[in-house]
């Protein structure tokens, strides 16, 4: 039986069409919009494609959204600088940097420096920390809380689940698998030196590949019944859209599956805007 489409651009517009109405009830309260600044360094293509559609839907929510453009000759200096101007800046809620930074600059300092109020990516260690503790109010990066987002508005339920992670990046991987625990799965986080992927693979009931190489996973992997979740966004030659897993073949063995696109993105901008809102009803408790 094929499976069926876990379709993230129908759930992402019912939480940016909740966010658009919170905003307006804030509106009718006096309250101010929630504004987040995008920081972007230099000018990688699939950077700036990313930062736009961000800002989009900041417009179409209703926030603010203030572009730093900053040229690839930005200096760690300055960018920290920039940083520290925003954090004190109280019409700024959230602060988001584009990843990758270029070489000279370095990610880690870069995300610590963030103020952990205002992380909406939920990259610094403070907030990282928070999730790994299963802390209740936490700024958790967006990828990752999306995901479960995903698959609860689907009552998909994971619990007990064997859940395989391809992929250990920090934006997705590490705290997909701290998100994948705290909903009761058994988790197994594979990497660029596990030995036999397949194997590990092949054992999933529930599969998240975050890995960036186009149908990477081959569907003949994937166990009969599995939830597969493909966070991949990959561009070919020809311009076709595809993700890390192949999806022809993976949908005639796997029970749900996320389609790319359609399916992680823009689920990932949708928890982008409900982790600015909440920075800003943070922000706005600290400041009363
Ligand atoms: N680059 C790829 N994904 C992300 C993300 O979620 N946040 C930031 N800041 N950069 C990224």
């Amino acid at each position: 039986m094929p499976a069926k489409i876990i379709n993230g651009e129908i759930i992402a517009r019912q939480i940016r069409k909740d966010i658009a109405r919170s905003i307006q009830i804030r509106l009718s309260e006096g309250k101010r919009i929630p504004g987040l600044a995008v920081v972007l360094v230099g000018s990688d293509p699939a950077s700036r494609i990313y930062v736009t559609r961000k800002r989009s839907v900041c417009e179409e929510v209703g926030f603010f959204s203030y572009l730093y453009d900053l040229s690839i000759n930005t200096t760690q200096v300055q960018l920290l600088d920039l940083i520290q101007k925003l954090n004190q800046d109280a019409t700024i809620d959230g602060i988001l940097v584009q990843l990758p930074l270029p070489s000279d600059i370095d990610p880690m300092l870069i995300t610590e420096s963030i103020s952990p109020i205002k992380d909406v990516d939920g990259f610094n260690s403070y907030n990282i920390g928070r999730l790994c503790k299963r802390s209740p109010s936490v700024l958790r990066p967006c990828t990752s809380r999306g995901i479960i987002t995903l698959l609860e508005r689907y009552h998909i339920n994971i619990c007990s689940l064997h859940a395989v992670i391809v992929g250990a990046s920090n934006i997705v991987g590490r705290p997909m698998s701290m998100e994948l625990l705290l909903s009761g799965c058994t988790t197994t986080i594979t990497h660029r030196f596990t030995k036999n992927l397949e194997c590990f693979v092949s054992q999933a009931d529930l599969l998240i590949v975050a890995v960036g190489k186009p149908r990477f996973i081959p569907g003949y992997w994937i166990k009969y019944g599995a939830i597969v979740v493909d966070v991949g966004i990959n561009r070919l030659t020809n311009g076709k859209i595809v993700g890390d897993v192949d999806f022809d073949q993976a949908f005639y063995r796997a029970s749900w599956i996320t389609p790319v696109p359609g399916g992680v993105g823009p689920m990932t901008i949708a928890t982008l805007m409900q982790n600015t809102l909440y920075a800003c009803e943070i922000n706005e408790k600290i400041t009363l």
